[in-house]
């Protein structure tokens, strides 16, 4: 099975704190994003076996959401909105300095860059999601802070 047992273990004591098995889903989607990097083809298979259902439902699911990826994308993810709201407040220049100033600090692909629709905190705007936590409102200071704070926490950056 292509999730860890630790990983398949929560997920089952989700199923068993809810109604209806099914209704942890999403928790197992979220849980393996986190555990595992991606809800790739093989996570899908594991997670259509623990809950029934084809993998096609479980895909269907995943692919819905924006938080979920298929391939794995990095130990981190930015994730920069491009709502109206933050689009107005200089959104599209964070996202450039994000991108030249990633360059400079993380010479490989440890942190994943990404637009996404709307992340409900406009009146923060500029918005961005930095692996869970909401940041905003956004200047370029806070992009080389945002970056090096990634460094600062990831035990496993040389
Ligand atoms: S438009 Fe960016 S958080 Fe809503």
């Amino acid at each position: 099975m292509a999730l860890s047992e630790a990983t398949v273990k929560v997920i089952k004591q989700a199923q068993q704190k809810m109604p209806m098995p099914r209704s942890a889903l999403l928790f197992a989607l979220r849980t393996v994003q986190i555990d595992e990097g991606q809800v790739g083809p093989k996570e899908v298979e594991a997670l259509s076996e623990l809950f029934a259902v084809s993998p096609v439902q479980i895909e269907g699911v995943a692919r819905f959401y924006d938080l979920l990826s298929g391939e794995p994308k990095g130990r981190h993810h930015v994730r920069v909105c491009e709502g109206v709201v933050c689009v107005m407040r200089d959104a599209d220049a964070i996202w450039e300095s994000l991108g030249t100033q990633m360059e400079d600090i993380f010479p490989t692909n440890i942190v994943a860059l990404s637009r996404v629709a709307c992340l409900g905190h406009c009146d923060h705007a500029p918005a961005a999601l930095v692996d869970d936590s909401l940041v905003g409102p956004l200047d370029h200071d806070d992009v080389r802070e945002i970056l090096e704070g990634i460094v600062g926490r990831d035990a496993d950056y040389d």
